[in-house]
């Protein structure tokens, strides 16, 4: 029977090894969600076929698999925030929220889900009010945080402190990522910022 224990307990160690109490606290929440929550089966996403591509992809972390693997229980949906981004296509980014004040496995101060940037697709310069961190499963992205431009690759992890203006573009072979809100998480505070050169990603 498929389920997605594997894959919760996998993002929990991974989301342990952060150093920060918000960090500590998610993994937990997952570690103990991952036996005892039941995921019905999600319908199917129109990025199914790349996240699973991306997954599977030669440029991922093993657990990156487990997205592929636990696929049916997956709810892939469109980014809430994506109606604010200035060109944006449907088909071109998708998030799974898992820990939340609503669910489906219920926390009153912290998010958690997956991510997934099809190729080349850019993420424009924005900001919240949240901290927030990106750990990157699958695929390759150049990424703006602050003053700070890096290439992220499988295993790296991303730290923005609240309201640090942050864009990515996707590599190649898209990404996949697992993300995590903590501090004040309500989407009130999230903004598009001015970005007229794609922060030159
Ligand atoms: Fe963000």
């Amino acid at each position: 029977m498929q389920t997605l224990t594997p894959l919760l307990l996998a993002l929990a160690d991974l989301t342990a090894a952060e150093p920060r109490a918000a960090a500590q606290a998610t993994a937990d929440i997952l570690r103990a969600a991952a036996s005892k929550h039941r995921f019905a089966p999600a319908p199917r996403s129109v990025l199914d076929d790349a996240i699973t591509a991306a997954a599977l992809g030669a440029n991922a972390l093993p657990c990156a698999g487990l997205v592929a693997a636990g696929a049916v229980f997956l709810p892939w949906q469109a980014s809430p925030a994506a109606a604010l981004q200035p060109g944006h296509l449907a088909a071109s980014k998708a998030v799974v929220t898992l820990v939340s004040p609503e669910g489906p496995i219920h926390a009153a101060d912290l998010r958690f889900g997956l991510f997934y940037q099809a190729p080349g697709v850019y993420y424009p310069l924005h900001a919240h009010e949240a901290a927030e961190t990106y750990t990157l499963l699958a695929g390759t992205a150049p990424w703006q945080a602050g003053e700070t431009r890096r290439v992220l690759g499988p295993g790296d992890s991303i730290y923005h402190p609240p309201q640090m203006p942050h864009a990515m573009r996707a590599g190649p072979e898209g990404f996949l990522a697992m993300w995590r809100w903590s501090g004040d998480i309500g989407f009130d505070s999230y903004r598009m910022l001015p970005d007229p050169e794609g922060a030159g990603l």
